[in-house]
């Protein structure tokens, strides 16, 4: 399996500390924030990763991860993707490099507590279509929100006014190498997106989409209460731990 960081779009939520940087490359208490995506799939033994990023300061992405020594990594790949048109137009890039892999895809603004080790290997098993992560929130209108019946995920609403659940979708994927077929089907969302949630409603409809709870907390680190909670978590409890 191999694994994509998507760490695009202007981070507009963040303005004015994204005006001149990539949102990514802000501090979350002791390390830029797209280190933790990375981190994350290395302790899943993923280590063929693919960065995906945009904006002006592309570039210092190349400077700050070089060749991915940080993270034991003897190489690291790059896209760029050209303005912001969704997390699913920004997966499209990936579509050369994983060469009919699966992959496992983590936005660039999530950190977890803990490791996805066992949701890897059980997707590894399952062996196609695709599995999400969900996590109870209180804040469920700011993520796609899913809707469990009888054991099985029937559908995803994308920030719903009034959710049914409070089963936020993390951002952290398992596809198989469908979704690249999938992606070139969507149209964009009302805000002008190709929309990961309109990616997973579909292997729902094709009855491939399984789902786990994730154990330990969860937090984006896209607007300034989250950046600051992000920071908050990881001092007092650290993160990506394989402890736990
Ligand atoms: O954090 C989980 C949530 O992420 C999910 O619950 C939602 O279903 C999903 O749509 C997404 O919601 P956001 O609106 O918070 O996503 P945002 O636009 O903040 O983008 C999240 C990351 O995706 C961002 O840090 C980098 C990457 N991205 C985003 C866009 C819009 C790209 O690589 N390219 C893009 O064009």
């Amino acid at each position: 399996m191999k694994g994509v960081v998507l760490a695009g779009g202007l981070g507009s939520r963040l303005y004015p500390l994204t005006k001149i940087t990539n949102k990514h490359l802000l501090p979350v208490f002791d390390k830029p924030m797209i280190y933790y995506p990375i981190q994350c799939l290395v302790n899943a033994g993923i280590d063929d990763i693919l960065i995906v990023t945009g904006g002006n300061s592309a570039g210092h992405f190349l400077q700050l991860l070089r060749n991915g020594s940080d993270f034991g990594l003897k190489r690291l790949n790059y896209a760029y993707q050209e303005g912001e048109g969704g997390i699913a137009d920004a997966l499209k890039l990936a579509e050369h490099f994983a060469e009919g892999d699966s992959i496992c895809v983590v936005l660039g603004d999530n950190i977890i507590e803990r490791n996805i080790k066992k949701a890897v290997a059980d997707f590894a098993r399952q062996g196609d279509g695709a599995k999400i992560l969900l996590k109870e929130v209180h804040d469920p209108q700011r993520f796609g929100v899913a809707t469990i019946e009888g054991g099985k995920v029937t559908k995803i609403v994308e920030k719903p006014k009034e959710p049914e659940t409070n089963l936020a979708v993390i951002g952290i994927y398992l596809y198989d190498p469908t979704v690249f077929e999938i992606c070139r089907t969507l149209k964009p969302s009302n805000r002008g997106e190709l929309e990961i949630t309109d990616v997973n409603n579909e292997y729902i409809r094709r009855g491939n989409l399984t789902y786990e709870v994730l154990q330990g907390w969860w937090t984006d680190a896209g607007t300034f209460e989250s950046l600051y909670r992000s920071a908050t978590l990881v001092r007092e409890n650290g993160a990506n731990r394989m402890d736990l």
